[in-house]
């Protein structure tokens, strides 16, 4: 089995994260995925980011050697609090959280700063699916290890793009959405690869596009372009996703749309809404059955909003 990314990640450097890290510079570790939780457990985003590049360029170095220290076959224990994370932001329910409009700098600094808490936790997640799941196929822990490196990348872009803003990462508060996710699916490798990159990165494919399109009309290229450099890098996240979705419902003998359903009911998985981004969701290996299903839901819940609009104009 080959990692989704293992000639691109093997051959050609896709971004400056991966170019500045492929020279051997820290001392080979024996446990790639305990190193992996070290990097989780990191409190200070920076750190945590550095790390995550760090480890991934090692990995990356020694493949191309035809080394790996996963150490598969080993179930880890964490012990305290994870992830590790700073003291602020403050997290709060997603419901208490400002809404701005993005033609203002204020609005687009919030709105900055919830896409660079939304990376930080993606970092964590991750992570979390390199160093928890035991006894899988190397390619497994490249493939997500490769997503964490992604991941601070992406965080390093919007941190950066907040300073110029005169923000920092925990300026405003947060939800944890996202980690309360990985939790629930903390048990089952399937639920998390159904759950995580199916539905939540998936929702990011969806969202990119009209949060671009407002940033642009806004005058501000420069976090337009961060959202491009996000939106194709997520495909790919999506793509391994349901690479290992597919490959884990293979190896337990079941049916993959059955297992979808079953999983999203038994974990609680929220609801898709449209409009939805079919083109990026095709590239990210979601299947015809699995799009018209979409395409359904879209077209129920639009003629279920236009009969609203009749009954209240009446
Ligand atoms: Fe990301
Ligand atoms: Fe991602």
């Amino acid at each position: 089995m080959s990692s989704v990314f293992s000639e691109a990640a093997a051959s050609t450097p896709r971004h400056p994260a991966d170019a500045a890290h492929r020279a051997p510079c820290t001392p080979a570790r024996t446990h790639w995925r305990a190193a992996a939780l070290d990097a989780l457990r990191e409190r200070d985003p920076l750190a945590k980011a550095e790390a995550v590049r760090a480890l991934h360029a090692e990995a990356q170095e020694a493949a191309s050697q035809g080394m790996t220290h996963w150490d598969a076959s080993s179930t880890l224990v964490a012990h305290g609090e994870l992830p590790g994370r700073p003291a602020r932001p403050e997290l709060v329910e997603p419901r208490s959280l400002q809404r701005r409009s993005m033609s203002t700098p204020q609005g687009r600094v919030v709105l900055l700063h919830a896409l660079a808490h939304i990376e930080f936790n993606a970092i964590n997640l991750a992570l979390d699916a390199v160093w928890r799941f035991a006894n899988l196929p190397d390619a497994f822990y490249a493939d997500w290890l490769r997503v964490a490196a992604e991941e601070a990348y992406h965080f390093s872009l919007l941190r950066q793009r907040l300073a110029d803003y005169g923000q920092a990462y925990g300026d405003f508060p947060a939800h944890n959405g996202l980690w309360e996710m990985c939790e629930r699916t903390s048990d089952d490798v399937l639920a998390r690869m159904a759950l995580v990159p199916r539905v939540l990165e998936a929702r990011g494919l969806d969202a990119s596009p009209p949060i671009r399109a407002r940033l642009k009309q806004a005058g501000d290229d420069e976090s337009a372009a961060i959202l491009d450099i996000i939106l194709r890098d997520e495909v790919g996240h999506v793509r391994i996703g349901n690479h290992w979705f597919r490959y884990l419902c293979e190896a337990r003998g079941l049916d993959p749309h059955a297992a979808w359903l079953a999983l999203a009911e038994q974990y609680n998985a929220p609801r898709m809404r449209g409009p939805f981004n079919f083109e990026a969701r095709r590239s990210a290996g979601f299947d015809q059955a699995e799009l018209d299903t979409l395409a359904a839901q879209d077209a129920a819940a639009a003629s279920e909003s236009a009969a609203r609009r009749g009954a209240e104009e009446k």
